[in-house]
């Protein structure tokens, strides 16, 4: 109780809150440039999936000081790793222990990708916020799902590419938006992780058993099958726990895509890919390359486990007046040298019509056969960001908890990134263009019916 004596909830204690907020100079969606840290009133998290992404997580949760309640994973040794990063914190192989506890604002889900949604629609159900690691869902239908439960329940989401909360993704925005390369009218992004970690052969703990790994529980939807190791540590091969390639890394290439054009689907989109070189008995492709339309442009993404490091993740913009090129670290601006003029054809005419012609158009400076334009006042420009982004990306959360607006990477918006990646994984498993309906929520092939429940 307070000293009014009112009765101090979770909710109205966030709510009187938001002013605070405020004060500290804090606003959504603007990255911060130094180390970030949470200035706004305590929150509590649960942890639900603890391996690679999940630690890492811990560690960003810890740095900006918030509070890690409780932890759940299906691994032994993971969970023992999270008590050598905060020592007596309580652990569980049950999330629902973790839905269960009030003190919990908040869960942020790194689990594998086959049991997103379903921890995610709990977790909301139970009145807790979700912070889900990309990508959102599983399925085209489980991003459904996922939108009518937060728009229900009024629980947020904060999807977790983080590339939205770079500062170099502002950066292209500022620029984009003050059109600095003009319209823009195809992109192209590529993804390239050669070696066995790039191609998520990661390697196993020696202690790996049934006994401390809840492989049943793991299973939970997905076929059943006996327990197996490479399964579990390496879930991303398969599709019955992982989204390939698509559901891995187009989304952190087609978020930013997204978010700075400002869309939510591609109209369709082609894919090629196949099983190059890590011929174990995985079944997602080590190349996969897609062709996607958005009407008003198109994007090629270019990805493979194999070979190029070529800069690793990489977005190019290109406009009619310039490229910006986005790398995980970097955002640069190429104007473009605008060579307008009729010069080159106008050198296989006789020199009458030349001169004619010149003459005929004299104000319009496309008729200049001079020297081309330099056009001196447009600079190269480049910006180099600071940090990856995820603890901006986890303060722009803690933000939205706060004052209960949406954050940058809301439901909405996860759903559009994760129907993008599926199309992907849907057209290359199904052999053929899809297309999708966004008024109606429909994926149709161009030679048939495809099912919209695949990874
Ligand atoms: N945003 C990023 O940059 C980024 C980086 C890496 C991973 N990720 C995402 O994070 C997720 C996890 O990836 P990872 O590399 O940490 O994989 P991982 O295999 O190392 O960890 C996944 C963990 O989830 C646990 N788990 C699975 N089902 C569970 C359940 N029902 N209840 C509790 N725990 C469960 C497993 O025990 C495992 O420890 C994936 O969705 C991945 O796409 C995001």
């Amino acid at each position: 109780m307070n000293k009014q004596g009112r009765q101090i909830t979770r909710r109205n204690f966030i709510q009187s809150s938001i002013a605070a907020a405020a004060a500290a100079g804090v606003t959504l969606g603007a990255p911060t440039p130094q180390s970030p840290r949470w200035t706004g009133q305590p929150i509590t998290i649960g942890l639900i999936g603890c391996g690679i992404r999940g630690i890492e997580q811990m560690q960003n949760l810890l740095g900006v000081g918030a509070k890690v309640a409780i932890v759940c994973d299906l691994y032994d040794g993971h969970l023992r790793r999270a008590q050598e990063l905060q020592p007596n914190t309580p652990v569980t192989r049950d999330y629902r222990e973790v839905l269960e506890r009030k003190e919990v604002d908040a869960v942020l889900i790194a689990t594998s990708d086959h049991w997103h949604t379903r921890i995610a629609i709990e977790a909301m159900q139970a009145g807790k916020d979700v912070y889900c690691e990309k990508p959102m869902t599983h399925t085209i239908p489980e991003a459904f799902e996922m939108v009518k439960v937060s728009h229900a329940t009024g629980r947020l989401v904060q999807v977790g590419s983080q590339s939205l909360s770079m500062q170099s993704t502002h950066k292209a925005k500022e620029w984009l938006d003050n059109g600095d390369i003009g319209t823009v009218y195809a992109i192209q992004c590529e993804i390239y992780r050669p070696g066995p970690v790039g191609a998520w052969e990661y390697p196993i703990p020696p202690d790996a058993s049934p006994k401390t790994i809840d492989w049943e529980r793991y299973l939970g939807d997905a076929p059943k099958r006996p327990f197996d190791a490479a399964r579990f540590f390496r879930f991303r091969n398969w599709w019955d726990y992982g989204t390939g390639i698509s559901g891995d890394e187009y989304v952190h290439l087609l978020s930013r895509v997204h978010y700075l054009m400002k869309v939510q689907y591609p109209v369709s989109a082609v894919a090629y890919g196949g099983l190059y070189k890590w011929k174990s008995d995985r079944d997602v492709p080590d190349i996969h390359n897609t062709l996607y339309d958005y009407g008003k442009f198109q994007v090629a993404t270019l990805a493979n486990l194999i070979c190029n490091y070529d800069g690793g993740e990489i977005v190019r913009f290109f406009g009619d007046r310039g490229t910006i090129v986005l790398t995980e670290s970097s955002t640069t601006l190429l104007p473009y040298d605008l060579e307008w003029t009729y010069g080159y054809p106008l050198e296989a005419w006789p020199r009458d019509l030349k001169n004619q012609f010149i003459a005929q158009h004299k104000n319009d400076p496309l008729a200049d056969i001079g020297t081309y334009d330099e056009q001196p006042h447009r600079q190269k420009k480049f910006f180099k960001q600071t940090g990856e982004g995820t603890k901006d990306h986890i303060l722009n959360f803690f933000q939205a908890i706060q004052s209960r607006q949406q954050p940058i990477e809301d439901v909405d918006f996860g759903c559009g990134t994760a129907v993008a990646c599926h199309m992907a994984n849907i057209s290359y498993r199904e052999k053929q263009g899809v297309y999708w309906d966004a008024d109606h929520h429909l994926l149709t092939g161009e030679k048939g019916s495809v099912d919209m429940n695949l990874a």
